[in-house]
């Protein structure tokens, strides 16, 4: 949590700094402490002792109205086995290096297989970098829908 506000700078900095902002939808400090003590938990990759090369945001939306799978009909009862995928940043110095792929397979780790079952993401059609990750780690379109006021994203499902 002492880390907050660091992540959110880093979140900032990254989403300033991209030349097509429809790419990336940018969190606030308050959703971020969210998910980092109820509602979700947080990956950090970090350089050295302490600089954060890179986060990842994890998400149990619950039977919240934007559940992604809603958008691909899962029924009201599977609605709690769903995990977001919610967020990723690597800061532009250490990309290249498949950070985004290292924190995602390590946030897996951490689920309880239980308990959760769909693993999804949504992710701009533009955004390369980003959706051969989820790609490379066993998630397959399941949907292609505009989300977050008209931007196109595609809707990755892992089912576990
Ligand atoms: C998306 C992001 C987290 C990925 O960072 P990263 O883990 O360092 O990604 P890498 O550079 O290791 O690239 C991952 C894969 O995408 C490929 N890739 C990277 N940039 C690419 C591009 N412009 N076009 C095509 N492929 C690209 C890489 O070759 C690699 O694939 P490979 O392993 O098959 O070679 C980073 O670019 C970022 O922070 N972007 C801005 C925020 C964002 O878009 N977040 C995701 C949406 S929530």
């Amino acid at each position: 949590m002492e880390q907050a506000t660091e992540i959110c700078d880093l979140m900032r900095k990254v989403y300033e700094s991209m030349e097509d902002r429809s790419l990336f939808v940018c969190d606030d400090e308050e959703f971020v402490r969210r998910h980092i003590s109820s509602e979700g938990f947080t990956v950090l990759a970090v350089a050295g002792s302490s600089e954060i090369a890179g986060c990842f945001i994890l998400r149990f939306p619950g039977n919240s109205e934007d559940n992604l799978g809603r958008d691909i009909g899962l029924p009201e009862s599977a609605l709690p086995q769903v995990v977001h995928m919610e967020s990723c940043v690597v800061s532009p110095a250490f990309r290249g290096q498949g950070l985004q792929l290292a924190m995602l397979r390590f946030a897996e780790s951490l689920l309880d297989n239980n308990k959760y079952r769909y693993l999804m993401a949504t992710v701009s059609p533009n955004n390369p970098a980003s959706f051969r990750t989820f790609e490379k780690n066993g998630y397959r379109v399941a949907a292609v829908k505009e989300k977050y006021g008209g931007f196109p994203r595609r809707i990755y499902l892992k089912e576990l």
